[in-house]
């Protein structure tokens, strides 16, 4: 695993959209996992800029999300297609036909699933992943549970995430109590995963998932058995990370 140790959020997000410039400047039909939350708003910022500049071309780059909210869509401002659209997907040239997130629409949660997990088999694996980690040490929708869930699933979200995430509705509108998410077979089988982290609330998830006991009461330790894992994470996540290993060279 690389860790690299950054002063703030705007240095984060700079050296993780460094990281997927080279992917896609290396491999234009690069296959990239993307995130949602706040965290990743800073790295699409970043490329949308580079993009602006004529520096990157998403002309051929294929995107498949980790996860919706079960019964939002494209028209719903809190859903992850709506999401993704502004923060990127409108922004650069990619094509609206390479960009795929579970659908939020369909009812049907085995349907859902299975339409996505099909999807996912037929592009084959993503060549980087992007994952944001949560207070809880979910990655994706996968919550602290008693088994690692493997494939795309549908999730009962819980307290803490629909806690955490209220801060994206308006006041009185429900947090969605069921998501559609990659499992964690299917984020482990990217070639390259990069998890990016800020702020002190992350300092116990990143301690806990990267120098913790792999187990799926952690979801993000199962990381630990990827050989190829970046970790992005600013100095207030990273703080409670000092004592056991050192950041690699930058
Ligand atoms: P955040 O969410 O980036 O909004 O903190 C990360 C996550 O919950 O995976």
């Amino acid at each position: 695993m690389r860790i690299y140790v950054t002063k703030d959020y705007a240095e984060m997000s700079r050296k993780a959209a460094n990281i997927i410039s080279a992917q896609i400047i290396l491999k234009p039909d690069s296959i990239l996992g993307l995130a949602t939350g706040s965290t990743p708003v800073g790295i699409y910022d970043q490329l949308v800029e580079w993009y602006g500049k004529g520096d990157l071309d998403f002309s051929e780059t294929v995107t498949v999300n980790l996860d919706e909210y079960k019964g939002l869509g494209p028209d719903s401002p809190q859903s992850y297609v709506f999401y993704m659209h502004k923060y990127l997907f409108d922004r650069v040239n990619i094509k609206p036909g390479n960009t795929h997130l579970p659908d939020g629409l369909n009812d049907d949660p085995e349907g859902a699933c299975r339409e996505y997990n099909e999807l996912l088999q037929s592009l084959g694996e993503q060549d980087l992943q992007l994952l944001g980690i949560g207070r809880n040490g979910h990655i994706g929708f996968n919550e602290p549970d008693n088994i690692f869930d493997q494939d795309v699933h549908c999730v009962s979200l819980t307290n803490s995430t629909i806690e955490a995430n209220k801060r994206f509705f308006e006041a009185g509108e429900e947090v969605p109590k069921f998501a559609y998410t990659m499992g964690i077979r299917s984020i482990l089988r990217s070639k390259k995963i990069l998890v990016v982290a800020s702020g002190e609330d992350k300092a116990d998830a990143v301690r806990n998932a990267f120098f913790g006991p792999v187990t799926p009461l952690v979801p993000a330790s199962i990381l630990q058995l990827h050989d190829d894992v970046i970790l992005v994470a600013d100095k207030a996540a990273y703080s409670k990370c000092s004592e056991y290993r050192e950041p690699s060279p930058a």
